[in-house]
């Protein structure tokens, strides 16, 4: 019998000044999946059909090297582990991060603003995708791009907070496996939940709400997404 409850968070460093430091958002992500294996399922959906997860604005990698730590105690769970972010640095930190937890290579990462430079043959294979996204709206300060900062990436989800993942709603659904896929990601009560519940019921989607945690000025809520 696999007992996944025991396996540990990522050892994780944030040496780059630039890369989001993982936070209750990352760990209530993270929290949240371990509870989701058993020896055959998780959440649902038949370990062997899994074949190809996602970590999206991956930052340091926690979620990412998190999966890739299930796969090393989960003897049916083998998927191909795909690491995405728009900034440079955090990939290279992710890279770092991955040998930290005594992984050589085994993650494929791509430096992209969001789907952008996906290559097609990855159209339609994912059955897990993951976003902890830039999900707070930006002060009248810095939402002008001019003034935009890198490790603003982390935090600043445009004027109404929603902007970056409501691209990110339209151009995933190029990327599920249609045989299956979950898709987790965190909002905030900072941003009108109701209108991006309808941008989300637009994009063909249902949004589930799994978890809510009050932190300083804020929610934040853990969501799962299916396509209906
Ligand atoms: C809140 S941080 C989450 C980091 C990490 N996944 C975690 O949970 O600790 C958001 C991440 O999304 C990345 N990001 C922001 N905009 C993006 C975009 N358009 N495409 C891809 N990644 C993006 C940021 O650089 C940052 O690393």
């Amino acid at each position: 019998m696999i007992n996944i409850n025991p396996i540990p968070d990522p050892i994780i460093k944030t040496d780059y000044k630039n890369v989001y430091a993982p936070s209750d958002d990352s760990y209530m992500l993270i929290d949240y999946l371990r509870g989701c294996f058993n020896q055959d399922f998780f959440d649902g959906i038949a370990i062997e059909r899994i074949e190809n997860v996602l970590d999206l604005g991956t930052g340091t990698g926690i979620i990412a090297i998190f999966f890739q730590i299930i796969k090393s105690h989960h003897p049916r769970f083998n998927p191909m582990i795909y690491a995405s972010d728009i900034e440079e640095e955090a990939i290279k930190c992710a890279r770092d991060n991955e040998k930290l937890n005594n992984f050589k290579d085994e993650i494929k990462y791509f430096c992209s603003n969001l789907f952008e430079s996906f290559p097609k043959s990855l159209h339609h294979s994912f059955n897990i995708i993951t976003f902890n996204p830039p999900y707070l709206p930006a002060s009248e300060f810095i939402h002008q791009d001019q003034n935009k900062k890198v490790i603003d990436h982390s935090w600043n989800g445009g004027r109404k907070g929603y902007e970056i993942f409501s691209r990110f709603l339209d151009e995933v659904k190029d990327f599920i496996n249609p045989k299956g896929c979950l898709i987790y990601y965190i909002s905030s009560s900072r941003v009108n939940l109701k209108e991006l519940n309808k941008i989300i019921k637009q994009n063909g989607f249902t949004n589930i709400l799994l978890q809510k945690k009050h932190i300083f000025f804020e929610d934040i809520i853990l969501n799962k997404l299916l396509l209906v």
